[in-house]
């Protein structure tokens, strides 16, 4: 994981006001053009470090009151989108727009329609929760007459009212994280974006953090973009997804269109070097013999497996069980080396970039 250039909270340890305070009112006040208009429109974003191209033309619509899963695996770029969606950082090329209001042309507008809950922890750990929210209620403008109003909603959206006057260094990492989360409620945005925030926190606090997540899209119509490597958490929380990785999106819709392609079922083959040496054209004709019952690839060993996996994406499983039967029987081979399943998100990852999505970049 490696720091996002200008992200307006990424040091940990103190926490900055947003160098240009969006100046905070109440929610709404957007030309957003009719109920039906994207909260948020990205096109074509790009961002070169020197002579790396690290985003290489996302784009992203996010719907009213939608929750978008924005995954990839360590280094995919979700991050340096993220501090371009939100201002923090200026894109190479591309656009944003918040809510109809263009990002770069009116930053401050369109910044008070955004929320964003970075990656890093930022927060006073010498003050309280209360404390804290009231220095960022401070930082973001909010109107004096509604901060006391808003931190108390805050705090209450994520379940640390009672807990509001201890020094957030007597907290827990889910605590923390929650308080970081309440910080960029205070003014009410049209859309949050949430930088995998469950990292290091507990499973208590997991459920408090996806009930807030729930309540802010059932209460507000609020739409958030959420980054996370953990997938049955998305899958779980999320209406859409985007995966990327390389800094280009490689699919994106919702769980049964991005799971259509993988076929009825999964069936992975991690048979043993002795295993395979009794099959007379070895990994190669097995992998032949599978292939011609759906999507096959073949895997590198991990820890513990044979020489390779076979990963077949079967057309119909039962005539790829059958295939495997027969090849089995044949030739005395076991089938403790045989896994089935049902697609997923997680398996969607492995067939689109060949590495599991919390394997390093
Ligand atoms: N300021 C920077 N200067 C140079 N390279 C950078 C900078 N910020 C990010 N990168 C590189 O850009 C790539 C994408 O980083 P980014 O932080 O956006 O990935 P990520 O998808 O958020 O990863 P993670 O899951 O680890 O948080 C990485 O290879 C990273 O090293
Ligand atoms: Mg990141």
């Amino acid at each position: 994981m490696a720091p996002v250039e200008a992200s307006a909270a990424a040091t940990a340890a103190a926490p900055a006001a947003p160098e240009k305070a969006p100046a905070a009112a109440d929610q709404a006040e957007a030309p957003d053009g009719g109920l039906d208009a994207p909260v948020l429109l990205a096109e074509g974003l790009t961002k070169r470090f020197g002579d790396r191209t690290v985003v290489d033309g996302i784009s992203l619509r996010v719907g009213v009151g939608e929750i978008v899963g924005f995954l990839g695996p360590n280094g995919a770029g979700k991050s340096t989108s993220i501090a371009m969606l939100t201002g923090a950082l200026r894109p190479d090329a591309g656009t944003v727009r918040v809510a109809g209001v263009d990002l770069a042309a009116e930053p401050r507008r369109a910044k008070r329609l955004i929320g964003v809950v970075p990656q890093e922890i930022a927060l006073y750990p010498s003050l309280t929760a209360r404390q804290n929210l009231r220095f960022f209620a401070g930082a973001y403008r909010l109107p004096a007459g509604l901060r006391r109003e808003r931190i108390a909603w805050a705090l209450d959206v994520v379940d640390l009212a009672d807990r509001a006057d201890d020094r957030v260094s007597a907290y827990s990492g889910g605590m923390q994280r929650r308080v970081n989360i309440a910080a960029a409620l205070l003014h009410r945005p049209r859309l949050l974006f949430m930088d995998e925030p469950t990292v290091g926190v507990d499973a208590q606090s997991r459920n408090q953090i996806f009930e807030a997540v729930l309540r802010l899209r059932d209460e507000l119509g609020m739409a958030v973009v959420y980054t996370s490597h953990y997938m049955p958490e998305v899958e779980r929380l999320c209406d859409r997804f985007v995966v990327v990785d390389g800094g280009r999106v490689l699919a994106a819709g919702t769980h049964r269109e991005l799971l259509r392609p993988l076929g009825e079922g999964l069936l992975e083959w991690a048979p043993t070097g002795a295993e395979l040496a009794r099959l007379p054209d070895g990994l190669e004709g097995l992998a032949a013999r599978l292939a011609r019952h759906g999507d096959l690839q073949v895997l590198p060993p991990s820890a513990g497996d044979g020489p390779a996996t076979l990963r077949l994406r079967a057309g119909r499983m039962s005539d790829a069980l059958h295939e495997v039967a027969q090849i089995a029987a044949d030739h005395g081979i076991g089938l403790g080396g045989i896994r089935l399943g049902r697609p997923d998100l997680e398996s969607l990852f492995l067939t689109l970039t060949g590495r599991h999505v919390r394997d390093g970049a």
